[in-house]
């Protein structure tokens, strides 16, 4: 799968079947934080997924939903880096990192 960092670097990584994005994230050093760990308490995780993938993935549960609510710079393709799990059908998976996230700012 690729990563697209915050400044426009592409980094492509193995995304292990029945990992998540953000399990995968942390192997590598990309910058997502998870606070939570995957508990869905936060939305540190928030990544933005290139249209082309958006459709492919489970529907968020409505715990996520609330959750990315409240994530900073939310768009339309975004969801929870710890809600999605690699599969077959997402190998080639790219998403891209939010802007900042709301722990960065200090509001
Ligand atoms: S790591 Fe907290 S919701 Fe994903």
């Amino acid at each position: 799968m690729t990563f697209i960092e915050r400044d426009g670097t592409r980094r492509e990584v193995d995304a292990p079947l029945g990992l998540s994005v953000l399990e995968i994230a942390h192997q590598h050093d990309v910058d997502i934080e998870g606070a939570c760990e995957g508990s869905l308490a936060c939305s540190t995780c928030h990544v933005i997924v290139d249209a082309a993938w958006f459709h492919k993935l489970e529907e968020p549960t409505e715990d996520e939903e609330d959750m990315l609510d409240l994530a900073f710079g939310l768009t339309e393709t975004s969801r929870l880096g710890c809600q999605i799990v690699i599969t077959e059908e997402l190998d080639g998976l790219v998403v891209k990192l939010p802007a900042g996230s709301r722990n960065m700012l200090n509001e």
